[in-house]
């Protein structure tokens, strides 16, 4: 019976009337973060994929279309460590769904290559401090073909907007140094920018975000930039889509062929990365 609905409205959901429909009334509400990225769940995602860090806004998929939630806590773990701030920012944590993997985006270790139909990670990418390694990993166990989409906060529009963005070189360097070599100076900017201490302040509160291992946007991006860095690392992706609407941007990236070694997390940076690496460093001790 609930094949047969399904099919029914995948049906419906076809017909030229009903699309011209739903254009009109996205395109009347395009500013609207969840209607747009329902359009978009609409127009790329089919099969069986992954959702990281759904937290309270799973993404709502067209019918037959199946979702593992991923994140790096289970789901009482989750409610444990961040219910309170969610209720007090009038979010209702009963709708964080079960977490059926408990995993690290950035790595993605409990997945094997080309696993996936797609994954989604709306808002996800911003908390890691190796991008790069996380972009990459979304891709390899994408399939394929198999899509990538991703939301991302827009500085203009965030608490961000007064930090400066992040470059290609910025993450290159993440990428090939470790992310300890940044994760002070996001602390100190965090400390200073976001919550606005005075210099006396900064260390201390550093020290405390290092001891709490503080997960907040550890970079910052408006869509130009973030199509930056697509141009200038090759990751395994084709750009498909891009838009910026309210106070977010999203990428949709097709996988487009197997990863090669140099393209997994604990291989070496691919040719273009490295180049642009070793011009930094050029750079840096010209
Ligand atoms: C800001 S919330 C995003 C919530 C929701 N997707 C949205 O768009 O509003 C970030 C989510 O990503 C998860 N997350 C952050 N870093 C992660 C990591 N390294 N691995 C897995 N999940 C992570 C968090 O636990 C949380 O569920």
């Amino acid at each position: 019976m609930a094949d047969y609905a399904n099919a029914a409205r995948r049906f419906v959901m076809a017909t030229p009337a009903y699309l011209r429909l739903r254009d009109v009334l996205v395109r009347a509400h395009r500013n609207n973060v969840h209607v747009t990225r329902e359009d978009l769940a609409r127009r790329y995602l089919t099969g069986s994929g992954i959702e990281i860090g759904a937290l309270t806004t799973p993404l709502r998929v067209p019918p037959g279309v199946r979702v593992r939630y991923v994140d790096r806590k289970s789901r009482a773990g989750l409610l444990e460590e961040e219910g309170p701030e969610l209720r007090a920012k009038g979010l209702n944590p009963d709708a964080i769904p079960e977490t059926d993997v408990v995993d690290d985006a950035g790595t993605l270790a409990n997945f094997g290559e080309s696993e996936v139909d797609f994954v989604v990670a709306n808002h996800v990418l911003e908390h890691l401090e190796d991008p790069i390694a996380g972009l990459r990993n979304l891709l390899r166990v994408t399939r394929p073909g198999g899509i990538v989409l991703l939301t991302l906060p827009d500085a203009r529009h965030t608490f961000d907007a007064r930090r400066q963005r992040t470059s290609p070189e910025h993450l290159v360097r993440d990428h090939q140094e470790g992310p300890e070599a940044s994760r002070r100076a996001h602390y100190e900017e965090w400390a200073r920018i976001i919550e606005g201490l005075p210099d006396d302040r900064i260390e201390e509160r550093a020290d405390e975000f290092a001891r709490e291992d503080a997960r907040h946007h550890f970079h910052v991006w408006e869509l130009d930039d973030f199509l930056e860095l697509l141009r200038a690392v090759p990751l395994g992706g084709e750009l498909v889509e891009a838009r910026a609407y309210g106070i977010e941007f999203a990428v949709v990236l097709r996988k487009t062929s197997p990863p090669s070694p140099s393209d997994s997390t604990t291989g070496q940076p691919c040719t273009r990365a490295a180049s642009l690496g070793s011009q930094l460093s050029k750079r840096s001790s010209s």
